[in-house]
């Protein structure tokens, strides 16, 4: 009988599946640990708009379970101690350096997790990898934790330890819907009264033939797979974009009449300025490493290629705003609409506003960022590392500058940047904009947002990615 979780990580991942789990469960109590401080005491904060993460509907759910059966804790070593699950939800980001660099991803956090597990734990303990993970990872968990009980006496050890993978699927800016009506829910592993224990806390709220049970490789596997079907679909929709904007067809038509063949579907065939978040990018060049080390280099070289195209896309979008403003970006200003990596997060991990800003200031522009949710900081700490990674990117920091208010920050600006497609880009009055900016002025779209009414506004010129029709103009 499952009586106390604890999680490691209270990130994006464990902190939403957490709150969710509790909700389910109230009979379980679930500890949230981390080793961040701070982050623990931004979870427990009295004014739910500090959270760490903003997920809608998380902050009720906090509100409702914390103290109750979901606690956010700093003592990692006793909730280990005292629980019949152990989580991990650590972050894997790719490796920096060493074998693997800019690849492979850095496990340090995930081994770190399983030796403090391996010393704490106490009786029979379930061990959940919920991060992202390569494959064969659950057999470095067993590994560690098995060393840890081979030091004892192994006919009657104090403890024992059965790995489980349970991949999170939840999108972030719509983790809380995503767990509680998930498409499926994934279970690898060896050890049948383990999978049952984990199968039961999902079986109170998630229907039964939406569990499904695997090994553990193939549950590993299908995560890896999953998120870089979703990115194959973005790239390909992002490349048909180019042609369209070369043709004078337009994306938006091309995209529905495709995904109207239900052998293809509808959904992830929306035109963007290329995939971020912390997911398709590192989970895609993981599979790449996983191919390369098999000898797979023809299976390697083709997924690569997403990535790639993803590049591009970035890469063009800042080339052609460049192009329209006459080939000269310094001395201009431009409004940056959106910096987290989608709507509805402040997530700003991979987010293509880093790569596309940067290139814009390399120009020797000048850059007012705007976001409902994103801060100062965030937005600063994305640039200086992006910088530190590619020293050939050059600005100052005197051309940046931060707003809360669209229309203030308008006036006099050159170029509008829409970067994510936040709901209140949807409802901007680009009449009284039209009237602040600096002539000749242009809007560039890079999410698809804006309706055709708005294209006829005079004063502004504007772009909207695989839309046909602006190239025709030109
Ligand atoms: C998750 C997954 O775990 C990752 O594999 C997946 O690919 C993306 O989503 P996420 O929750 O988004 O990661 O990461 P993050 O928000 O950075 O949270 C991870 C937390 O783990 C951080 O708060 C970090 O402080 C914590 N952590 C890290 C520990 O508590 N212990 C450690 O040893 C390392
Ligand atoms: C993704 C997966 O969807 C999720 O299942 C996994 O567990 C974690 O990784 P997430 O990164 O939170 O989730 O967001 P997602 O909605 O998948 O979007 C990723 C990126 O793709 C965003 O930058 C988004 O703007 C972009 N995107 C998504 C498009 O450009 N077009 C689309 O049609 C969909």
């Amino acid at each position: 009988m499952i009586k106390n979780i604890c999680c490691i990580g209270a990130g994006f991942v464990g902190g939403p599946t957490m709150a969710v789990l509790a909700n389910n469960c109230p009979e379980i109590i679930f500890n949230v640990v981390d080793i961040n401080n701070e982050k623990i005491n931004n979870w427990n904060n009295n004014d739910l708009n500090e959270l760490p993460v903003y997920e809608p509907g998380l902050s009720d759910l906090i509100a409702k379970l914390r103290g109750k059966n979901l606690f956010f804790r700093t003592d990692v070593f006793h909730c280990i101690s005292i629980a019949d699950i152990v989580f991990i939800s650590v972050n894997t980001p790719i490796k920096s350096k060493g074998l693997g660099a800019g690849q492979a991803s850095d496990l340090k956090w995930v081994e770190s997790s399983a030796r403090t597990i391996a010393e704490n734990a106490k009786g029979h303990t379930i061990v959940v990898e919920k991060s992202t993970l390569p494959v064969r990872t659950a057999k470095l968990i067993k590994t560690i934790l098995n060393s840890s009980t081979k030091k004892e006496n192994l006919s009657s050890p104090s403890k024992t330890f059965s790995v489980l993978s349970n991949p999170e699927f939840l999108a972030e800016g719509t983790a809380i819907n995503d767990l509680t009506y998930p498409d499926r829910v994934l279970i690898g592993g060896n050890d049948l009264s383990a999978i049952e224990d984990l199968k039961n806390i999902y079986l109170k709220w998630v229907p039964k033939e939406k569990i499904v049970t695997t090994n553990l490789w193939s549950s590993e596997l299908s995560k890896l797979t999953a998120n870089a079907f979703l990115a194959q679909r973005i790239s390909s929709i992002n490349t048909i974009s180019a042609i369209c904007e070369s043709t004078g067809a337009d994306i938006k038509e091309v995209s529905t009449s495709v995904g109207l063949d239900s052998r293809i579907g509808d959904k992830f065939l929306k035109v963007g300025p290329g995939f971020g978040g912390s997911c398709f990018k590192k989970d895609i060049l993981n599979l790449v490493y996983l191919c390369k080390q098999y000898n797979l280099d023809e299976v390697a070289a083709y997924w690569e290629q997403i990535v790639e195209v993803n590049n591009w896309q970035k890469n063009r979008i800042y080339k052609t705003i460049v192009s329209k403003l006459f080939g000269n970006l310094s001395d201009k200003k431009i409004l940056i609409l959106g910096f987290a990596f989608k709507a509805n997060t402040n997530d700003t991990r991979e987010s293509a506003a880093i790569q596309i800003s940067c290139n814009l200031l390399n120009e020797s522009a000048e850059i007012i960022f705007h976001d409902p949710k994103v801060d100062r900081q965030q937005i600063e700490k994305e640039l200086e590392n992006y910088v530190e990674n590619y020293s050939s990117i050059d600005f100052s920091k005197s051309k940046i500058s931060f707003s809360k208010n669209i229309y203030e920050s308008a006036t006099d600006v050159d170029a509008i940047l829409i970067l994510t497609e936040w709901d209140e880009y949807k409802n901007i009055d680009w009449q009284i904009i039209s009237k602040k900016m600096r002539s000749p002025s242009w809007v560039f779209d890079t999410r698809g947002i804006l309706h055709q009414e708005v294209f006829n506004i005079p004063g502004i010129n504007f772009w909207q990615i695989g839309n046909g029709k602006f190239s025709q103009k030109d």
